[in-house]
Parts: C-alpha cells; sequence; structure tokens
C-alpha cells in the first residue's frame, strides 16, 4: 500500500524558494505521498476521531518538541526522534554525549550557575564563545581579547531577549519554556581549532548512508556557514570524516543529519556539531532522494 508521510515546518517558514517541491517529487520515486504542513496547520494535529489522519511518518523541519511528541505518543514514526532532536539542538550535551563514545569533539565548557567568569580566568586564546542553541552561525565569536569577550557576552544576552519576545508570539524553536529558553542561550566556551580556521566540512548523513558532502571554506572570516558568507566546493571525502560523521550520527539517534567537521592539526577531524535540521542546497548530492530511499527501507 502506498505509504503517507507528512513534512512539517514552523509557522514562519517562507512559503517561496523553498524544498517542498524536491522533497515531494523524491518522495513520490519511493511510492511515497508526502504533504506538506505547518505548525499552525489543523491538519498538523489530529482531528480527533477521524479514523485515517494517521501517517506513516513525520518529518520535522524544525523544533517543535509538544508536536513531535505527541506524534510519538500515537506511534508515528518521527524523524528525527524527539529525543535526538533535543540531544543534536544542545551543543553541550551534544559534546559530552561523543566525546564519551570516543569521537574528537573541540573542548567544551559551559558557564553553570548566575555568572559567567571575568576573562582573565580564561586562559587559552583565543577561543570560540558560542551560544548553546543556535545556527548558521549566528552568536558564534572567535574572542582574542578582554573587549571581544564583553561584547560576545552582550550579543548573547540580546539575543536571549529576542527568542524571550519569540516565545512571547508563539514561536518556540529556541525552547518551549523560559527555563529553557535560558538554557539554550547559555554561553558555552570552546577551544579554538585553529588548523579548521574559515573551513569545515559538512556531511549529510541519511541512516547508515553518507548522502553527501561539501567543503565549506570562508577566505574573510573564520565561520564557513554559507550563512555567514562561506563558499562551497567538491573534495573527495576523507575516510577519516566519513567514518567520524557516521559515528556521530549513530551516536545522536538522528536518521537524517547535518555534520560539520573541522580539521584538526594531526590531520584527522573533530566534531563542530551535529544538526538534527540540516538544509541541503549546498550539497553535491541529491539529499532528499537518499533520504527516502533510506526510509522506505524502515517504514
Ligand atoms: N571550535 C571551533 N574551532 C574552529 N572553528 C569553529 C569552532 N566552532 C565553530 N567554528 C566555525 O564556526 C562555524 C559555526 O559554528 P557551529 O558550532 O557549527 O554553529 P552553527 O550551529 O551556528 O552552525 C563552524 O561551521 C566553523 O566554521
Ligand atoms: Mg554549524
Amino acid at each position: 500500500m502506498k505509504k503517507r508521510g507528512f513534512l512539517i515546518y514552523p509557522s514562519t517558514t517562507p512559503r517561496e524558494n523553498n524544498a517542498f517541491e524536491w522533497f515531494r517529487e523524491a518522495a513520490a520515486a519511493y511510492g511515497i505521498e508526502l504533504e506538506v504542513l505547518f505548525y499552525s496547520t489543523p491538519a498538523a494535529q489530529a482531528p480527533e476521531g477521524a479514523p485515517d489522519w494517521e501517517p506513516d511518518f513525520v518529518i520535522m523541519r524544525g523544533y517543535n518538541i509538544s508536536l513531535s511528541r505527541w506524534y510519538e505518543s500515537r506511534g508515528v514514526k518521527v524523524i528525527n526522534t524527539t529525543e535526538s532532536m533535543l540531544l543534536s539542538r544542545d551543543k553541550y550535551r551534544s559534546a559530552g554525549s561523543l566525546a564519551l563514545a570516543g569521537i574528537p569533539v573541540p573542548r567544551t565548557f559551559m558557564f553553570h550557575g548566575d555568572s559567567v567568569p571575568a576573562y582573565p580566568e580564561i586562559t587559552t586564546s583565543p577561543f570560540i564563545l558560542k551560544l548553546n542553541y543556535g545556527s548558521k552561525g549566528e552568536n558564534v565569536f572567535l574572542i582574542d581579547c578582554e573587549r571581544g569577550y564583553r561584547e560576545a557576552l552582550e550579543a548573547c544576552s540580546r539575543e536571549k531577549l529576542r527568542r524571550i519576545e519569540a516565545l512571547d508570539r508563539g514561536i518556540c524553536e529556541f525552547g518551549e519554556t523560559l527555563e529553557e529558553i535560558g538554557y539554550g542561550c547559555t554561553p558555552l566556551i570552546q577551544e579554538f581549532i585553529s588548523a579548521s580556521s574559515g573551513r569545515d566540512i559538512r556531511v549529510w548523513v541519511t541512516g547508515d548512508e553518507i548522502a553527501g558532502h561539501i567543503l565549506r571554506y570562508n577566505p574573510s572570516g573564520f565561520k564557513s556557514n554559507f550563512a555567514a558568507g562561506g563558499s562551497y566546493r567538491r573534495i573527495p571525502l576523507p575516510q577519516e570524516a566519513a567514518s567520524a560523521a557516521l559515528a556521530a550520527v549513530r551516536t545522536s539517534g538522528l536518521f537524517f543529519a547535518g555534520v560539520d567537521l573541522l580539521f584538526d592539526s594531526s590531520g584527522g577531524f573533530k566534531v563542530c556539531e551535529i544538526n538534527g535540521n540540516a538544509g541541503f542546497r549546498t550539497a553535491s548530492a541529491d539529499i532528499p532522494d537518499a533520504l527516502f530511499r533510506n526510509l522506505v527501507k524502515i517504514l
């Protein structure tokens, strides 16, 4: 029988220039009927008593933990699982779980408690300061002086206010409670992997398969994100990068993921982050095709 899935986006997603059709066509090639819905679309939530509303799976293109948990409670397969999404959004917790699994990551510290250390207590310079929850390279800073440190902390505080205001308007991408927003806005201090400055490898994984990869580079900044001014080009994927990406995705429990890999000075790789809601426009391969090719195996 034909399988049916929902692809669910935040309500704020622009309706133009999106990958809706790309996903729908890729799904159709595997006999799957895919409906694009938004958090606010009534159909994204079950009309009680309607017998055949239930999809075979749901793909979440954002962080709506209540909705995602609700589907799971109904026995619907959710890509990615709520738990794996919560873990991958949490850069501090995911770095810890990767390190525990023996996967190399930059050394990462979180400011526990309500005060942040004064600059002189931070010894290695330069270092990275980033928000625990974030994307597109926003609120990621390279710090080499006390003034830069103070400005970065101020930017983090402004971002926290912005997220609290967004929550007031019902936007739940960065947490559904003030406490969670606070946790996501906690700054992390991270070892700067200088050999990787301005470049990394983004690897997309679906299931146990490498679906695509690209070198991202930025000649005029340390951040390689496309949104932060980075460019991209094809390179062969080093075996060690492939193994690190697959191991990171397996450890996190994600089914569909983007992994950012930093080049370390010994020729190996460190996992910068695992992304459970990765974009794929810059990929050199058809990522939605790989997603559905692997998804049909587990439906
Ligand atoms: N510890 C680090 N050492 C070197 N470069 C880093 C480090 N952390 C982040 N970067 C650079 O900044 C970019 C954005 O950081 P990342 O943690 O992936 O945040 P985001 O979720 O916003 O993409 C990375 O792709 C990488 O180019
Ligand atoms: Mg990233």
